[in-house]
């Protein structure tokens, strides 16, 4: 006598399968606004443009790094430059309004955008063919390449009370959830080598991101980790999601078949 047939999620009934194809759809667009979420709400953290690893570190270990100019300037870079101008370079990006000053009409000869193009751009330009590359490196020849360059940075990564907070809603409720989104992959008639490592990649992509938000705090670069960890989370729970909703309604064999 054979075992009895497994149970599969296939095999109940229209209605169910309507209501369990429209709630793993939810989830789906829950992952996608959680994801542009991240987008909104962090890529701003570094003040440069995009969402970067730094933003990753800003959140959850802090990053604090000295403007490059500010940097050369001080280095005594470029040599060209006379004491006057190098001093109020100085000042303008010491000072707290960077952006609002850069192009300092009061200033007239001495804003900081008169003096960049002044000293700055001959070579500091994108068509520059001088062979240290700098040209390409670091363009100077307008607000958007300065920007960039131009900033301080002191981040404060979000308190200990944040995180403690954030981990207690996402680690019960995406935990909560992913094993169901895994019983319900079980519950497919797909072929185990396929679902299988689809619900470790899930798992182990929500660990390793949680994790690292806990082990970035301490260390910097496990940043890395939390972003290999939500790729990870995305694509196994987003696949898994697909297949369950597929397999729901793909036409059974006929028996004895
Ligand atoms: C005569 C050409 C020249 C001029 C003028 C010049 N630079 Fe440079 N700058 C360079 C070169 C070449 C390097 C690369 C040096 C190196 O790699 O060691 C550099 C490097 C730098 C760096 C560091 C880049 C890095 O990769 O870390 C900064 C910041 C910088 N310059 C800012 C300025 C500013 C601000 C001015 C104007 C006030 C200026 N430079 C004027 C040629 C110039």
């Amino acid at each position: 006598m054979s075992a009895p047939a497994p149970f599969r999620t296939r095999d109940l009934g229209a209605l169910a399968r309507l209501g369990i194809t429209c709630l793993c759809l939810v989830l789906l667009g829950g992952f996608a606004a959680s994801v542009s979420h991240l987008y909104i709400h962090d890529h701003k953290r570094d003040e440069r443009p995009g969402l970067t690893i730094d933003d990753v570190k800003g959140v959850y270990h802090g990053v604090k790094s000295r403007s490059p100019l500010l940097v050369a300037l001080e280095g005594g870079h470029p040599e060209t430059i006379d004491a006057q101008e190098r001093s109020a370079l100085l000042d303008w990006l010491n000072g707290g309004r960077v952006n609002e000053q850069y192009d300092d009409f009061d200033k007239g000869d001495m804003a900081p955008a008169e003096i960049i193009a002044r000293e700055c751009v001959s070579c500091h330009n994108r068509a520059s063919t001088d062979p240290s590359g700098i040209g390409q490196r670091m363009p100077l020849d307008s607000w958007d390449a300065v920007r960039v360059v131009a900033f301080s940075r002191d981040i404060q990564p979000n308190s200990l009370a944040i995180v403690v907070n954030s981990t207690h809603t996402h680690a019960l409720a995406i935990g909560t959830l992913c094993l169901i989104v895994a019983g319900l992959g079980v519950g497919t008639r797909l072929p185990r080598p396929i679902i299988n490592p689809l619900i470790a990649l899930m798992g182990l992509g929500l660990l390793a991101d949680i994790g690292g938000w806990w082990l970035t705090r301490m260390k910097a670069d496990f940043a890395y980790m939390i972003v290999a960890g939500g790729a990870a989370f995305c694509l196994g729970s987003t696949l898994l999601l697909v297949l369950i909703i597929v397999d729901l309604w793909w036409p059974r064999k006929a028996p004895g078949a």
